[in-house]
């Protein structure tokens, strides 16, 4: 079976390119950079020409998700798949791989609407990366960009869809409780040696995207971001901590777009050799609270 080899590029549709712009350049030290004709914004964080592209719109949500594959065989095995589990997919031509910055694209939908582009060989940009707010830059390479948790409809097709078709492994659990009498089942999956690429829960929430998360190589970044969100009036949704399965250090602050980032560091690796699979009863070792609901109008 093929697998997918790392999270890719993340499309989101968004209503505010300008407090995107600001967002993404001043608070989480990003590289901005604007489509010839104005419709997209490429958000740069490595050497990749784009890693976050934000499409113009009113859903301001999680529209696409790019996954990379290892080479064209095994992109059309992993096609090959899908179809045989009765997925539609869609072999892009070379000018849609283009746009993508891609030399081979093929493109399905998740069992919750998500559109899933497969690819192999993304192109690199013509310059470095450059942020004079995150120096050091941020963990990508084999382990692709960083996280995603989506809110997903249906648990059990979820969980099919990514860990039998996708190919991604089971890292943890995690079961949070989120009121009284109430809690939710998290699934966390790895693609690569990043403790996850991908988690779910079945939440029930309208949109697809809860959070996606960007790991800085330096610990001091993960506060220089926090102090700059408050600075700039972004809504703080969880304060510093570390979680309890990854051990990242981060906070998450509020998008222009309302659905979460998360702004981490030190995450653990994965060994697939000696891994063994944990259910955690919290999210965090400490920290990660939710702010007074008066702060940010509930
Ligand atoms: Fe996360």
């Amino acid at each position: 079976m093929s697998n997918i080899a790392s999270l890719g590029y993340l499309i989101f549709e968004v209503s505010d390119f300008s407090a995107w712009r600001q967002f993404a350049a001043n608070v989480l030290g990003l590289m901005v950079c604007d489509s010839d004709a104005g419709e997209t914004l490429s958000l740069r964080m490595d050497g990749h020409a784009h890693r976050l592209i934000l499409q113009s719109g009113p859903a301001d949500d999680l529209v696409a998700v790019g996954f990379e594959v290892a080479d064209r065989d095994s992109l059309n095995d992993l096609a090959n798949s899908l179809r045989s589990a009765g997925f539609d997919v869609l072999e892009c031509d070379t000018a849609a791989a283009a746009e993508r910055s891609v030399e081979m694209l093929v493109r399905t939908v998740d069992p919750n609407g998500v559109g899933i582009e497969l690819f192999c060989g993304p192109l690199r940009a013509d310059t470095a990366f450059v942020s004079g707010l995150v120096p050091e830059g941020f963990v990508t390479g084999d382990e692709g960009l960083g996280h995603i948790v989506l809110n997903a409809k249906d648990h059990e097709a979820t969980e099919r869809f990514y860990q039998d078709l996708l190919g991604m492994r089971l890292s943890d659990r995690i079961t949070m409780p989120i009121g009284p009498d109430q809690s939710i089942d998290i699934n966390f999956y790895h693609a690569n040696a990043r403790h996850h690429t991908l988690a779910f829960t079945a939440s029930g929430l309208p949109t697809a995207m809860h959070h996606f998360m960007i790991e800085a190589r330096e610990m001091d970044a993960v506060g220089l971001a926090y102090d700059r969100a408050q600075r700039a009036g972004v809504p703080i949704m969880s304060t510093l901590g570390r979680h309890t399965n990854d051990r990242m250090l981060s906070f998450y602050a509020q998008t222009p777009s309302n659905f979460q980032v998360e702004f981490g560091w030190g995450g653990i690796k994965v060994d697939d050799e000696s891994w063994q699979v944990s259910h955690y009863d919290k999210g965090s070792i400490w920290g990660h609270q939710m702010p007074a609901a008066s702060e940010h109008g509930g």
